[in-house]
């Protein structure tokens, strides 16, 4: 199972992830995790992201591509993996396509999370991630027992630094611009599925593998 997960930024993509790695026996992949990751350490790479990422803008290609290389050709991809966040530019698109045909592989299906502008706003401010193990929650939708507290590892959650209201309109404005033509790559490619990704988790997640069972 070779899967993408498209859609705007709070649409539901790392919430689903969680759910499909585990059904499937795959890993998550998820660029922005990744970037954080550097961002924590506090490596030249994580210096340099945290620019763009700060201002809602898309990291730069180059420095992107640099960094997930060939991930998800690596031996813990075997049974395939699940790629979040990436790609999200038809460059970056074109780029892993072009890595997954020299190494003779497909993609399975593209899932595009289809969730209303008005929606994510709401899911985006009541945001918060675990600090420790990344776990998300949201203070609406699906609060944690204790009050800032991770049920799974008891890490301390906060709320990422670009989920402040005015990035989030960019994001939003970045995504139409550069990620939203991918819908139309991949129909053309004939393996995208649209969700609608405004019902509850637990009703998206069903809709995805009932979806992804008809195509694999
Ligand atoms: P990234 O971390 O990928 O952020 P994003 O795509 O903007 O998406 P989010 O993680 O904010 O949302 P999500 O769709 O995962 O939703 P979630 O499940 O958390 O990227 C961050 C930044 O890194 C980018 O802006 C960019 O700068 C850079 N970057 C990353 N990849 C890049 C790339 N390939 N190229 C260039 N730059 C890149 O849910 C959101 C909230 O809603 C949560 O609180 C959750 O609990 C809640 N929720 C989820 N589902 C539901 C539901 N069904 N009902 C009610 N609430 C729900
Ligand atoms: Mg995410």
């Amino acid at each position: 199972m070779r899967i993408i997960l498209l859609g705007s930024p709070g649409s539901g993509k790392g919430t689903q992830a969680s759910m499909i790695i585990s059904k499937y026996a795959i890993p998550h992949i998820s660029t922005g995790d990744m970037f954080r990751k550097n961002i924590k350490s506090g490596n030249e790479l994580g210096i340099e992201a945290k620019k763009y990422i700060d201002m809602g803008l898309l990291v730069p290609d180059d420095l992107t591509l640099g960094m997930i290389g060939d991930r998800f050709l690596e031996s813990d991809c075997q049974n395939g993996f699940l790629l979040d966040g990436f790609p999200r530019t038809l460059i970056q698109a074109e780029a892993l396509g072009e890595e997954l045909k020299r190494a003779g592989k497909n993609l399975t299906a593209v899932v595009n999370l289809e969730v209303n502008d008005d929606v994510i706003a709401s899911r985006m401010t009541g945001r918060r991630v675990c600090s420790k193990c990344g776990a998300n929650y949201n203070l609406v939708f699906n609060k944690p027992q204790e009050e800032d507290i991770c049920d799974k590892c008891h890490g301390q959650l906060i709320t990422r630094d670009d989920d402040k209201l005015a990035t989030v309109i960019n994001r939003l404005q970045v995504y139409k611009n550069e990620t939203q033509p991918l819908i139309d790559y991949y129909k053309g490619k004939g393996i995208l599925v649209t969700v609608n990704g405004e019902q509850d988790a637990e009703i998206v997640f069903n809709n995805i593998c009932s979806t992804l069972e008809k195509v694999r």
